[in-house]
């Protein structure tokens, strides 16, 4: 599972998705990171949060049934500053969410984004690709990105593009007129801070739709590109390009190279929070 799936279901850390050169400064203090993804660094580097093994205790949440992931990750690992000791706690709650609460904690300065990584495919085994879900992503604007899908900078209005799921549309609608898919930052509208809808994704032929809320202010939105058949999940079942999809509540990618970004900074005395909340409803 570690070696060859592509960060199926896993937690994403130290940062999640891409820092331009695999550098970054902080403080004054540059630090050097692995280059896993041609010349940048991707998913906290050769051997990220998704490949560590995490202890585990189940627990109760508010009442819910929950499972405690616990991580400490030393001084220097993957070439990040600072012991970060984080927390992720899954909760099923009654009304068919799965919560996701992320917690870190750092004994030097250093840069934290986590995410999760799980590809969602609501039609199951009756749809090879997720082509036909609608989606809808409450964000106007979007960060474009260069040919190593590095942001430039610029926060880019969604409107009138096929960026553009303020209102939903078929995931395959547009797809042809984005290069390589989607796998692009949004800057959801809500800003981040409080728990607030960032997507929702309806698949009408099996009537399933999930909700997407999260503290996050962007959304990362990939629909499976480098997926391409080699990889087989279920029952043997191949997965091809587009057969899944991922929503990956984060700050931005390469914001320790971005000051007007949200901020990934995390510093002794301070904790990082996250919740992100998956709920499943049918219609
Ligand atoms: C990134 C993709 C990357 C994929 C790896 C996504 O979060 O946005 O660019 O290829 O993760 O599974």
């Amino acid at each position: 599972y570690v070696s060859e799936y592509p960060y199926f279901g896993t937690i994403v850390g130290r940062y999640a998705n891409r820092i331009k050169g695999g550098r970054f400064v902080l403080d004054g203090v540059e630090y050097v990171l692995a280059r896993n993804n041609g010349p940048n660094h991707l998913h906290g580097g050769i051997k990220g949060f998704d490949k560590a093994v995490w202890a585990a205790e189940p627990t109760t949440h508010d009442g819910a049934p929950a499972l405690r992931l616990r991580h400490v990750s030393p001084d220097g690992d993957e070439g990040y500053p600072g012991t970060l000791t984080t927390t992720v706690t899954y909760v099923l709650t009654d009304d068919n969410a799965l919560e996701v609460h992320y917690e870190a904690e750092t004994d030097r300065p250093t840069i934290v984004n986590l995410t999760q990584h799980a590809y969602f495919n609501l039609a199951g085994s009756r749809s090879e690709t997720i082509l036909d879900h609608e989606m809808q992503i409450f964000a106007s604007r979007y960060t474009p990105v260069d040919e190593t899908l590095i942001p430039t900078g610029e926060l880019r209005a969604v409107k009138d593009t096929p960026m553009d799921f303020t209102t939903p549309h078929r995931i395959g609608a547009r797809i042809d007129q984005v290069e390589g898919g989607y796998d692009h930052n949004y800057v959801l509208d809500s800003g981040g801070g409080a728990l607030a809808p960032a997507a929702r994704v309806h698949d009408a032929a099996s009537g399933r739709i999930m909700e997407v809320h999260t503290t996050e202010p962007g959304l990362q939105f990939y629909t499976g590109n480098f997926l391409d058949g080699t990889i087989k999940g279920k029952g043997g079942r191949v997965y091809p390009k587009h057969a899944g999809f991922c929503l990956e509540a984060q700050v931005f990618p390469d914001s320790p190279n971005n000051p007007s970004f949200p901020s990934p900074v995390l510093r002794p005395g301070e904790k990082y929070t996250q919740t992100t909340v998956y709920r499943f409803l049918t219609e």
